[in-house]
């Protein structure tokens, strides 16, 4: 298979990355801000979907209760999700996106514009202001790290009917794009990315809210708890998309963990990341690139132990092939095992 020449390449990566904070300044261990962090972060959210989009949408398309339930989505950032979810809902089911951040908000009432099954309001995750047991389906992805975990997941839990289903996607930040680094960045980067998550958030693991996931889903009173966990596999030569989230998601670690590195693995991460040198891990035509994402799935009892415990024998079924007609309660097994 043909690979970018290199000026192509590196046009598209300048392009879509957009402006990296030069390197001299991060080499003199000059700190970055958290704002630099959260742009690059944001943006990187965005190539994501962009590059990952299919994948996504599968995964929503595969949630029980869904298709003809209310569904709640919280935070609903640009309404990525919020419009494949009201897709997937139906004219007989209606999805309530919200969101803390009017930016966030005038974006996913652009991407539901014409969904007549939805509603955009602005909402605080931590008081929404909704009934108990008001949605079928409450829907949280790739927020916690910006969240407390407990306080979000026990308002979901809340709002949630009994029989009715919460779902997470999340991230975890010391594994989420997995790529044939230098053995240099290779084994610093984890340590970086728990020392930038501990000046960030106070705590090495702050960056990986999934670790705890089950734990707080269960303190919820939320239970079963199901994980799957999706690799969305990509190999060079790469397309436009998958190139940009790359792009990004050097920049992102740039400002996040770059700092935090030891000068050999900077040195390294350098030469990997500069499209312009013979090094770079993209020109390579053998790079193989490995996204992972996890869904926990976790059903609110009806107490009457109407959801079934989860069987480790359980088929998991291919998430694009699902359909799920809305039943009561929601089963949360077949989807996420
Ligand atoms: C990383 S974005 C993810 C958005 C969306 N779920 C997605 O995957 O595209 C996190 C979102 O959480 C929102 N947010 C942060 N704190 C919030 C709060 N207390 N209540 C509601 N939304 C909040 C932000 O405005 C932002 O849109």
């Amino acid at each position: 298979m043909p690979v970018p020449r290199v000026g192509q390449w590196a046009r598209r990566w300048r392009r879509e990355a957009g402006p990296t904070r030069g390197r001299d300044q991060t080499l003199q261990g000059q700190p970055v801000s958290d704002s630099d962090t959260a742009n690059t972060s944001g943006a990187c959210q965005a190539a994501f979907h962009a590059a990952f989009r299919d994948d996504l949408f599968a995964i929503v398309d595969a949630l029980p209760g869904v298709a003809g339930g209310t569904v709640l989505d919280v935070p609903c950032g640009d309404g990525f999700y919020a419009r494949r979810l009201a897709a997937r809902a139906g004219a007989r089911g209606h999805v309530t996106a919200v969101d803390a951040d009017g930016t966030a908000l005038g974006r996913a009432r652009r991407a539901l514009r014409g969904a007549g099954n939805a509603t955009v309001r602005a909402a605080d995750a931590y008081r929404l202001p909704f009934p108990d047991a008001a949605f079928d389906v409450a829907w949280s992805a790739e927020s916690l790290v910006s969240l407390d975990p407990a306080r979000a997941v026990g308002e979901m839990a809340r709002v949630v009917r009994p029989g009715g289903v919460v779902a997470v996607l999340e991230v975890d930040e010391f594994h989420h794009v997995v790529l044939p680094w230098p053995s240099a960045v290779e084994v610093s980067l984890p340590a970086a990315v728990r020392a930038a998550a501990a000046a960030r958030y106070g705590d090495g693991e702050g960056a990986s809210p999934a670790r705890r996931l089950r734990a707080v889903l269960r303190t919820a009173g939320l239970g079963p708890v199901h994980r799957r966990t999706y690799p969305f596999d990509r190999a060079a030569p790469f397309d436009g998309r998958t190139a940009a989230f790359v792009g990004r998601h050097f920049a992102f670690l740039r400002a996040f963990a770059y700092p935090h590195l030891p000068p050999d693995a900077r040195a390294a991460f350098d030469r990997a990341t500069d499209p312009d040198g013979a090094d770079a891990l993209l020109r390579r035509p053998d790079v193989d690139l490995v996204c992972l994402s996890a869904v926990y799935l976790a059903g609110r009892g009806t107490g009457r132990a109407s959801t079934r415990p989860a069987s480790p024998t359980a088929a998991v079924r291919d998430p694009r092939r699902a359909d799920h007609s809305r039943t009561a309660p929601v089963n949360t097994r077949p989807e996420h095992t």
